[in-house]
């Protein structure tokens, strides 16, 4: 079998980082009898400085036409300054929008070989596996009016009733494949747009009787994740609130380098880790790698149905965490070998 494969490298880390995917997914052709056939695509700031547009036409054009997406990440201060739709960033809300991939699946799950890097007590991590089921095209994110002047700035969180529905079913969907159970957060207490998205939860619930839906506020959520992230399975939320909860859940795992995700729901998907282009770190080689290989098998899982595959690219993983492998974000104490970006590659390639 063959699949095209669109590649978006990006900025920063993301070239180093999809180099080592790339690594591991030929990796596992060999092993499957499977082929890829990988298209370059240009996104964010290098696609600004080659056609002076961060999401080119061809772009677009490429991913609609592959079988799935593989991202990195985007952005750099270098392009901080530009006007924002010329900016890395916005190329990227564009080119999710371009693609209607309204459903970001973040799942955070804690490594057992790992519940020494978290930050956080071993015995408030250990078994966590939760999944951020975020929002992805609407949301204050995009929302109208937006704007700034000299004084004054403003943006404008709107979710509309198909916008809610949609997202809705694809978390209590997720939840009848898992423990069977949806916290749905929002700042109800304050905000109209909130007291729809509750509304309009409630209702689609009722669609699904065997799953258990509760509702959190955001600011408790984000304790709560802390105190006892154990409480949650499928956590349903809206653009903003999803991006800050998914970075914070990474921290239970130990390094946002880890987690990995999955954008969805049109055709196409695109499959990116959960971090930016981390430019403090890109050139040195040192940046982790795992969190787009896990990517990589999600993509292969979800985009193209070769289960077996995916199997062999987690158990990489795993097995390059468990003999003591660490890139530098996860070596604590137990590290056998601090190894670089594409040591670590190679590691779960082989
Ligand atoms: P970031 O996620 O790039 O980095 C946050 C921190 O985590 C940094 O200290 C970084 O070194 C570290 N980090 C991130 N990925 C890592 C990895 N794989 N291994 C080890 N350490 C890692 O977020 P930040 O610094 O807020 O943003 C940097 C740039 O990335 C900005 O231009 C931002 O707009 C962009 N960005 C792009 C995203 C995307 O392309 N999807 C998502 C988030 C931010
Ligand atoms: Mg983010």
């Amino acid at each position: 079998k063959s699949y095209n494969i669109a590649l978006i490298k990006g900025d920063g880390i993301g070239p180093e980082i999809i180099d080592e995917a790339v690594k591991v997914l030929d990796a596992v052709a060999a092993c499957e009898n499977i082929e890829f056939n990988y298209q370059e695509a240009l996104m964010g700031g290098c696609a600004y400085d080659v056609t002076g547009d961060p999401l080119p036409q061809e772009t677009i054009d490429i991913s609609l036409s592959s079988n799935a997406v593989l991202f990195g990440a985007i952005g750099g201060q270098k392009w901080d300054t530009l006007p924002r739709e010329k900016r890395p960033e916005s190329g990227l809300l564009r080119f999710r929008k371009e693609l209607g991939v309204f459903a970001n699946l973040r799942p955070a799950n804690v490594y057992d070989e790992l519940v020494n890097a978290s930050s956080l007590k071993p015995e408030i991590v250990k078994g966590v596996d939760l999944m951020v089921v975020r929002e992805l095209i609407g949301g204050i994110y995009f929302g109208e009016p937006k704007g700034r002047d000299e004084n004054k700035g403003w943006n404008t969180m709107v979710y509309t009733r198909p916008e809610i529905e949609r997202i809705a079913h694809v978390a209590f969907k997720i939840a009848m494949e898992r423990s069977k159970k949806v916290c749905s957060v929002d700042k109800a207490n304050v905000l109209d747009v909130s007291q729809l998205w509750r509304e309009v939860v409630e209702e689609v619930a009722k669609e699904y009787p065997e799953v258990e839906l509760s509702h959190m506020y955001v600011d408790n959520a984000a304790m709560q994740l802390i105190r006892d992230p154990k409480q949650f399975d499928v956590i349903l939320t809206g653009n903003i609130f999803g991006d800050i909860l998914s970075d914070e859940a990474s921290m239970l795992s130990g390094s946002i380098g880890l987690l990995p995700s999955a954008s969805v729901g049109s055709s196409i998907g695109v499959y990116e880790p959960i971090h930016g282009s981390a430019p403090d770190i890109a050139g040195q080689g040192i940046a982790n790698p795992i969190a787009t290989i896990a990517s990589a098998s999600m993509m292969l899982r979800f985009a193209l149905g070769e289960n077996r595959a995916a199997d062999r690219i987690d158990y990489g993983i795993k097995q390059a965490l468990a003999e003591g492998y660490r890139t530098k974000d996860i070596a604590g104490f137990d590290a056998k070998e601090v190894c670089s970006t594409s040591e670590m590659g190679s590691i779960i390639a082989n």
